[in-house]
């Protein structure tokens, strides 16, 4: 079990992820659990500090989060964010009011406690992002005030004796240039630790628990070739041997040459992969359908379908090995509430089959992707795996706009394979995050030689972002745009206009379907 961990306690906040990341930065693992979790939840996690998010509501409003029991109970030490602040002001008896207007922005802080173990080797003035209604006019017995910005009195409170802290201000964001290094000076000056969780030491303690949970059990695992299922069947292999077997399903939508680079790739990885060429089935079923979230639908069913069978094929199966990350975790955490809205229909491939025999084996969990990345690398996995661009579990389908067929999917895959040779040519793999042609469908009039042609327009996207959930168009040269549109029109036939997609997300979304 890991020995150094916190637990943060999300009060609602639309930053409590960004936490997460900045202590998993400082090397110190962490788990964000709901402020209404169970106690049991968050003593497994056998944490040596808590941290409170911030959330949207007010101390007074009806119904608003409190601060459980045991986290006073534990006598471990905790630093609350803004509205964790005030939580924890409240309940130990301070005063909190509302600002009058809301506070939102950046702010100067003034660190009038120097010496707290919380601001060390800090400036006396920073700079610091304030997002709030409510703040904390009078401090509770035996905390005193640790800094101060002009609107709030006491933008930082502390007692030291009891190593119970509270911000105003979010140290998680980006404004709050210092931010870092105060959760840092939290987690190793107040709480004690000392930063050993590193992706080795992730390895080390993730084959053990993957061998602790399958015994002598089999385990069964969809592979994609992405990062996720590649470095989840990598730590399973490690853990179980040949018990471990994949499945790899080819269902006549992925780029060019993807299907025999990903067989040769798990080869030389020594993965045991069983092959399904189900190519026919996936464009039978696809066949005159043009409604995106009925083809993601389509897909997502066809492909538990396939995996089913296959794994009948192969016998008594235990476990199923899945590449889950932390964000979607989270997400259908938050989804769970209520509150967020569906804007598609995202599935992995290798999504839960619907009446579920397997036991789960998801190693990546807690594990947010550039993370995953660090482990890939960790157990010496080919760069071309570790930094391979995401690529949805409905592939190609969601680039080509309208019905999928097989002309349009040559055409596509064509036109892809010169997008991204064009722009790893030019160095630019890493910076870009997601680059790729879409066969748009529309039909427009060219010329070529004396002719007039009336063929398909191709839109190359290529996009720059962290982690996709925003995302910028990528400003690429002009003449690298000319060579990819240049190629497209003169080799691959059936088109004849290249356009370059100049949205962000929001408001488009990265893949047009
Ligand atoms: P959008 O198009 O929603 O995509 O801006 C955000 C990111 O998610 C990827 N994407 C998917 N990934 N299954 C996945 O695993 C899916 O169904 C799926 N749809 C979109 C997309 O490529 C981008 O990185």
């Amino acid at each position: 079990m890991t020995t150094e961990a916190v637990a943060i306690l999300d009060f609602g906040s639309q930053y409590a992820q960004l936490i997460a990341r900045r202590v998993r930065e400082a090397r110190v693992y962490c788990e964000l659990v709901p402020w209404n979790a169970l106690r049991e939840q968050v003593e497994r996690l056998n944490p040596r500090g808590f941290i409170l998010s911030g959330g949207p509501a007010s101390v007074y409003d009806e119904g608003a989060p409190t601060l459980p029991d045991y986290v006073l109970d534990s006598g471990l030490p905790v630093l609350g964010i803004c509205y964790g602040m005030q939580a924890l002001a409240h309940a130990l008896g301070g005063k909190v009011a509302p600002t009058g207007e809301r506070e939102y922005g950046p702010a100067e802080l003034a660190v009038l406690a120097l010496s707290s173990p919380l601001f060390a080797g800090l400036p006396f003035s920073m700079k610091v992002w304030m997002s709030h209604g409510d703040r904390v006019e009078e401090l509770p017995p035996g905390f005193v005030a640790l800094a101060s910005t002009a609107n709030s009195p006491i933008a930082a409170l502390g007692d030291e004796t009891r190593q119970l802290y509270g911000l105003q201000f979010h140290p998680e964001v980006v404004h709050t240039p210092q931010g870092g290094e105060i959760i840092r000076n939290f987690l190793y000056n107040v709480c004690g630790l000392k930063g050993t969780w590193t992706p080795a030491s992730f390895v080390e303690e993730a084959v053990d628990r993957i061998g602790e949970q399958v015994g002598e059990g089999r385990v069964i695992c969809a592979l994609s070739g992405g990062v996720d299922s590649t470095v989840t069947a990598t730590l399973v292999r490690r853990a179980v041997g040949d018990r471990l077997t994949c499945i790899f399903v080819d269902h006549g939508l992925l780029r060019h040459g993807e299907a025999e680079h990903n067989l040769e790739r798990f080869r030389r990885l020594g993965l045991n992969v069983v092959f399904v060429d189900a190519r026919d089935r996936f464009l039978e079923k696809l066949q005159g359908v043009i409604d995106p979230e009925e083809k993601r639908r389509i897909i997502g069913q066809e492909f538990v379908r396939v995996f089913e069978e296959e794994a009948t094929k192969l016998g008594q199966f235990d476990f199923l090995a899945q590449g889950t990350l932390y964000p979607d975790v989270i997400e259908s955490a938050s989804a769970a509430t209520g509150t967020a809205t569906r804007i598609k229909t995202h599935h992995n491939v290798g999504g839960l089959p619907a009446d579920m025999r397997f036991e789960l084996i998801e190693p990546l969990r807690y594990l947010f992707k550039d993370e995953v990345r660090k482990v890939g690398l960790e157990l010496g996995l080919p760069q071309e795996v570790v930094y391979r661009q995401p690529f949805p579990g409905p592939a190609l389908a969601v680039r080509i706009i309208g019905e999928v067929t097989e002309e349009k999917l040559d055409m596509l895959r064509a036109a892809d394979a010169i997008v991204t040779e064009e722009i790893e040519r030019a160095g630019l793999g890493r910076e870009v995050w997601q680059y790729f042609a879409v066969l748009t469908s529309a039909r427009s009039v060219g010329v070529m030689g004396d002719g007039r042609t009336y063929e398909t327009t191709i839109a190359v996207r290529a996009v720059t972002s962290q982690d996709g959930m925003t995302a910028d168009w990528a400003r690429l040269p002009h003449d690298l745009l000319a060579r990819i549109g240049g190629r497209i029109v003169n080799e691959v036939p059936g088109v004849n206009r290249v356009v370059y997609d100049i949205t962000s997300k929001p408001p488009a979304t990265i893949e047009w379907e």
